[in-house]
């Protein structure tokens, strides 16, 4: 699971019996897969079969961060809400918006698929990417250099892995310049963002509305100053939390582990 750092110390413990290590993921930042690569210890996860529901809720975070979903809930539930008002909790709709991801991988393309129609005729999908992506042609989306995008985007998907490159991508320094009323959705990993640059950017006004589905830590503390934000959704690490996709990625991983120990070809193996 992605809750098991996977290290020397582990795969030592294991033996040189270990044949195979599976992940119940696409995401493999809790494994270190150079110690894979030297013991010879194959490597399986589950990419492909959680693309769809995890598409899905970053799509659902985008709307619910656009349309003050929480803000909206919170209301009903304390009281809040009164006499119908003109002008109350008004958000913001995608329509002639500039969609920025932060990774036109699998699940990025997936992603801005699931919000392509929510832009009309007049709206725009740019993305960040090592090189062009196939995907993009579908979607008539342009790859920029990710300066561009943080200042250009309305709407910033963070779908890229994490990796030493993208570890803490998002700091201050990005938050200063990205729109005043950028949304902002990670269903990636929670350290690509630099956590209390984020914080102090909320409380500096510098973002329009944040959607966490991953945060540092995981679980986050109830009393977290993240959470006092009204304008920061979080929820906990739900992207592929539906019981078909969690069905799939089970049995995929168990196949994973079967093969190994079987000495056969894995099904999904990540190639080291
Ligand atoms: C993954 O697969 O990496 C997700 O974060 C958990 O499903």
């Amino acid at each position: 699971m992605i809750t098991e750092k996977i290290d020397s110390e582990v795969l030592d413990v294991a033996g040189p019996n270990l044949k195979v290590v599976s992940t119940n993921s696409v995401g493999y930042d809790h494994v270190d897969l150079n110690e894979l690569r030297k013991r010879k210890i194959l490597f399986g996860y589950t990419p492909n079969v959680l693309t769809d529901a995890t598409a899905e809720l970053t799509a659902l975070l985008v709307l619910a961060a656009a349309r003050r979903m929480r803000e909206g809930i919170c209301a009903v539930e304390n009281g809040e809400w009164k006499k119908w008002s003109p002008v109350w909790l008004l958000g913001t709709q995608l329509t002639n918006k500039t969609v920025g991801i932060v990774g036109l991988g699998r699940i990025g393309a997936a992603t801005a698929h699931r919000l392509k129609p929510f832009l009309g005729a007049n709206g725009k999908i740019i993305y960040t990417a090592n090189s062009d992506k196939q995907a993009a042609t579908e979607l008539g989306a342009t790859r920029v250099k990710f300066d561009m995008l943080i200042r250009e985007a309305d709407v910033i998907c963070i779908c890229c892995s994490l990796n030493n490159q993208t570890r803490e991508m998002f700091d201050y320094d990005v938050f200063k310049v990205m729109k005043k009323n950028v949304i902002l959705v990670n269903t990636a990993r929670g350290p690509i963002i630099q956590q209390d640059d984020l914080i102090r950017a909320l409380s500096e006004g510098l973002l329009g509305s944040v959607g966490l589905d991953v945060t540092t830590p995981e679980p986050l503390d109830p009393d977290h100053p993240l959470l006092k934000f009204s304008n920061v959704t979080v929820i906990p690490h739900l992207g592929s939390a539906t019981l078909e996709t969690r069905t799939t990625m089970g049995n995929l991983a168990v196949e994973n582990v079967l093969a190994g120990v079987r000495g056969q070809p894995l099904p999904s193996p990540l190639e080291l």
